[in-house]
């Protein structure tokens, strides 16, 4: 398990009668963006918690930095920064001054630190500003300078992304960058597609308590390609023979595409061009040839739709901080 930030096997938490978590082996190498991505009830925030030794995983094992993780190994953590959920600010005093009351609980960190801090998270001219003041997503940024103070080797963030705006979104994934490029790692979750493959560079995909599929994004993305030819109309059954007994899985021409002649094969996209030398080597030329990736369809193929909450509720309606997230 060399050059892995984060391992875990067999990873099983219940609460009560309730299955978190059903057996969950994560790999996050060392230096990456890892975009952990589930609905939202898949077990991401219950991770995270075992991860910050918030929570006592009911069985399975945790691989932190390269060492046996035990929750209570509280020395571990200061080499670890997290934002589980939003942290609970004091609304009368400033950004700045919530930050030093922070840092203040971990080991000791100079001022000009906050203040770098506060920079990479755009919030420098809002610093002395009451966080009253703060808008929901500047709140989320003022949580990420939380986690990023003690300069952990780890960063974890829970949905992240959650009441920021593109442009936040932007800035973010250039904050994250800008973190593994000084070799430091980043886990990252969300329940929103677009963002996961905006932000990260590994994907780990979870449903109901288990890792369903991961490796790095371009894979994922390969994987879940698909090419689309354009033939002459009265090719089109000719294809469709050619194809299918070789158990390519083939869309016909949809009613809706008025020319009737672009076939949709579901293919890796590095067998793009071995679907078009077999056509031609039996007479049939291709006009057009393109690979579309399809990402949000090997999604939804590995996950669940749970009957709260779901993927079709908009962020801003999960429980806010206090409640479990
Ligand atoms: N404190 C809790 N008590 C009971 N069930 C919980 C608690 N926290 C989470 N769960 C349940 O555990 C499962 C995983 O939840 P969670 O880790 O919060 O998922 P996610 O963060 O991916 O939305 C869900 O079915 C959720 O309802
Ligand atoms: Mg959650």
């Amino acid at each position: 398990m060399d050059g892995l930030a984060i391992a875990t096997r067999g990873l099983v938490k219940r609460y009560g009668a309730q299955p978190a978590l059903q057996g969950l082996d994560m790999n996050v190498p060392t230096g990456a963006v890892y975009g952990f991505l589930g609905p939202n009830g898949a077990g991401k925030t219950t991770l995270m918690r075992i991860l910050v030794g918030l929570l006592r995983p009911d069985a399975g094992e945790v691989r932190l930095l390269g060492e046996p993780f035990h929750r209570g190994d509280r020395r571990r953590l200061f080499g670890v920064g997290s934002l589980i959920e939003q942290p609970a600010f004091y609304p009368y005093l400033s950004g700045r001054d919530n930050l030093r009351v922070f840092a203040a609980a971990g080991p000791y960190t100079p001022t000009t630190r906050i203040d770098e801090v506060l920079e990479y998270v755009g919030l420098r001219d809002r610093a002395r500003s009451k966080v009253k003041t703060y808008s929901l997503g500047m709140k989320q940024r003022l949580g990420i300078a939380v986690a990023l103070v003690s300069d952990p080797q780890l960063l974890l963030l829970d949905e992240p992304g959650n009441g920021l705006d593109p442009a936040g979104i932007v800035a973010m994934r250039e904050l994250l960058r800008f973190l593994t490029a000084q070799g430091k790692t980043v886990l990252v979750s969300s329940h929103i597609l677009p963002e996961v493959q905006q932000l990260a560079d590994v994907v780990g995909i979870v449903d109901r308590g288990r890792l369903v599929r991961e490796g790095p994004l371009e894979r994922l993305l390969g994987e879940s390609a698909h090419v689309r030819i354009r033939v002459d109309a009265d090719e089109v059954a000719r294809v469709i023979e050619l194809l299918a007994p070789r158990g390519t899985e083939l869309e016909p021409p949809m009613a809706g595409d008025p020319s009737h002649r672009w076939l949709v094969v579901r293919v890796t996209s590095d067998h793009a061009a071995a679907v078009n030398q077999r056509l031609a080597e039996q007479g049939v030329f291709v006009s057009g040839l393109e690979t579309k990736s399809d990402l949000e369809a090997l999604f939804l193929s590995l996950t669940t739709t749970l009957p709260t909450g779901g993927r079709v509720g908009p962020p801003w309606a999960e429980p806010s901080a206090g409640g479990r997230i």
